[in-house]
């Protein structure tokens, strides 16, 4: 099988790559990336001299080079996206075009070459927010995005199944919850808190640190889209989730605890806008059709990831330097 995975440069994509050329070391994989600030080619300098992995820089949205590539492979992994909501907060104009514009050229570069096969990477928080006893979401919770980056995938998901409808393109989408694990972008809360603590920073909690995130070890997502690939029913929607929510200030205390560091260190800040207040997924349908549930719990992924964070201190300091600092400089004033 050849695959065109795009977005392959940030964290799940080369978490995708590096699981899949593993697994499927007779598998072609073509990782179109336009390296974003959160696109590092870091991330794959271990695969990059396999000769059944191709590196091309550019854009999803670029339409005559995405109909190229598109030619030549059998499945497109769509991982490409903005996927940081702060940034979305900061300046949603980059997340309409690439999330929105960019899997519409995709699509159309798809159907137009023959109707290829099309899984489409998004999240949790097209389904908005719940209260605390609210049930789980699910494939038939009704979108209710809250933020411009969840307004922008829920866009990006109704393209994808109106490609479905209308012209018969072979899609599968997933709404997974919040991942964590290795190369993930230190602007998210748990790579950020770990960092801020190594280089002896306070770790800056959001309003009153009760919002509820649901967690999963990025591996395990990537086994998940491995079956939906496999197995999953053309035009479904699949959800995937951790069973395991925890409010941040639980997490916080446990990176604190990890690191050997003091509670001192924790620095509530001013909330983010329109906070989301909790996700929580119900994921029966994939776990009763396709066998899938998460592997690992998050005790352990959480003690690989810190370990992960202290024996690559290169990768995220380098990373920790130029834009990155004027982004923390905007988004907590130092
Ligand atoms: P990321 O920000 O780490 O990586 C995004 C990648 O996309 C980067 O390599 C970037 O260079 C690339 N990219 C951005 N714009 C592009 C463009 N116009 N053309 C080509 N490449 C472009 O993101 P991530 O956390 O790995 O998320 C991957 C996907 O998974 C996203 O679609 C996101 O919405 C979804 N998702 C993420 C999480 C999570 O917890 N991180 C959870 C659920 C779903
Ligand atoms: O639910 C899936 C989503 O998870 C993905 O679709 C997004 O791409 C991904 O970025 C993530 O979004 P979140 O907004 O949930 O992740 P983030 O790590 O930014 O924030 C997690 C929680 O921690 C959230 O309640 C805000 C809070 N937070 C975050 C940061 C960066 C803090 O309290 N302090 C911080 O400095």
């Amino acid at each position: 099988m050849k695959l065109l995975v795009t977005g392959g440069a940030g964290f799940i994509g080369s978490n995708f790559i590096h699981y899949w050329l593993r697994k499927y070391p007779k598998d072609k994989i073509v990782n179109l990336d336009a390296l974003t600030y959160a696109g590092n080619l870091e991330n794959l300098k271990d695969v990059e001299s396999n000769p059944n992995y191709k590196f091309v820089k550019g854009d999803i949205c670029d339409k005559d080079l995405v109909n190229e590539l598109v030619k030549d492979v059998d499945v497109i992994v769509n991982f490409a996206a903005e996927s940081h909501v702060d940034r979305s907060i900061l300046d949603a104009e980059n997340f309409v075009r690439t999330n929105v514009l960019g899997t519409y050229t995709l699509l159309e570069a798809a159907k137009n070459n023959g109707n290829k096969r099309f899984h489409h990477i998004s999240t949790d928080e097209v389904f908005g927010h719940l209260g605390p006893n609210d049930p789980a979401f699910n494939e038939l919770t009704p979108y209710e995005p809250r933020s411009p980056y969840s307004a922008s995938k829920a866009a990006s998901d109704h393209l994808v199944r109106a490609y479905f409808h209308t012209f018969g393109l072979p899609v599968t989408i997933s709404n997974c919850s919040n991942n964590y694990g290795p190369f993930m972008f230190p602007e998210k809360i748990i790579p950020l808190f770990i960092t801020n603590l190594m280089e002896g920073k306070k770790v800056p909690v959001y309003g009153d640190g009760m919002n509820v995130r649901d967690w999963l070890f990025v591996e395990d997502h990537c086994q998940a889209i491995d079956l939906i690939l496999q197995k999953g029913k053309i035009g479904e929607t699949y959800c995937i989730g951790g069973n395991s929510e925890k409010p941040n200030i639980e997490i916080t205390k446990k990176i604190i605890e990890l690191m050997g560091k003091s509670e001192d260190m924790i620095e509530y800040v001013k909330d983010r806008l329109g906070h989301d207040r909790r996700y929580a997924i119900d994921f029966s349908k994939i776990k009763n059709e396709l066998g899938w549930e998460p592997q690992v719990s998050f005790e352990e992924g959480l003690k690989k990831t810190v370990e992960w964070y202290k024996n690559n201190e290169s990768w995220w300091k380098n990373i920790k330097t130029g834009d990155y600092k004027e982004y923390y400089k905007k988004q907590y004033g130092k």
